[in-house]
């Protein structure tokens, strides 16, 4: 598939100042509603703290994408004693479908596996096409549905569908 022209897209290791962008872009996509877990509004200082704590602990890596030296993308890794890195991503709304998405995954994977890591887990709201089709073609397999699962504040109970990608 041919993709937008546009300036191109970096995928580097977040640095303490890259905070306060990194939650602005988590922050824009929770007030989506649709997407990710965090909902709006987000208690900004206290996910700045959790962020700038991240970017500076080992057992976190947080990366981020930029497009013409503009943060566009963040995907967050949190590595589990047994071996399991947990990951979590959101790309700007103006920037999707441009590879942005794939830049990070393709990266998060060689640093989750050079972390020593054995598998990647994710999990994804069902009407999520777009992070689905991303996770499936890297590999990523459906390995769990968890049914009426997450309380959302509008009190809606929504599913999610676990998801893993082997690395050893
Ligand atoms: C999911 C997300 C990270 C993907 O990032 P992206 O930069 O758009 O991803 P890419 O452009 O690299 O690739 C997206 C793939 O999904 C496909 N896609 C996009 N929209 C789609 C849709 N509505 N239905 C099916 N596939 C879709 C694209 O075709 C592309 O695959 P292709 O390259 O084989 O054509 C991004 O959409 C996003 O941030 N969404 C909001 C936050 C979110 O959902 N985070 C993940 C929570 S689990």
């Amino acid at each position: 598939m041919t993709r937008p022209q546009g300036p191109a897209v970096v995928v580097r290791e977040a640095t303490p100042a890259d905070v306060d962008a990194v939650v602005g872009i988590l922050v824009d996509v929770a007030g989506e509603g649709r997407w990710i877990g965090t909902e709006a509004p987000v208690d900004v200082e206290r996910r700045r703290r959790r962020m700038a704590e991240d970017v500076a602990a080992d057992d976190a890596i947080v990366l981020v994408a930029e497009a013409g030296g503009e943060p566009v993308g963040q995907l967050g890794l949190r590595l589990a004693p047994y071996g399991v890195a947990d990951l979590g991503m959101a790309v700007a709304a103006g920037w999707r479908g441009r590879g942005v998405g794939t830049a990070l995954l393709a990266e998060a994977v060689e640093r989750a596996r050079k972390a020593g890591a054995h598998k990647l887990a994710l999990q994804v709201w069902p009407h999520n096409a777009a992070a689905l089709a991303l996770y499936e073609r890297f590999g990523f397999r459906r390995e769990g549905y968890l049914t009426r699962h997450y309380r959302r504040r509008s009190g809606e109970l929504w599913d999610a569908i676990v998801m893993g990608l082997p690395l050893d």
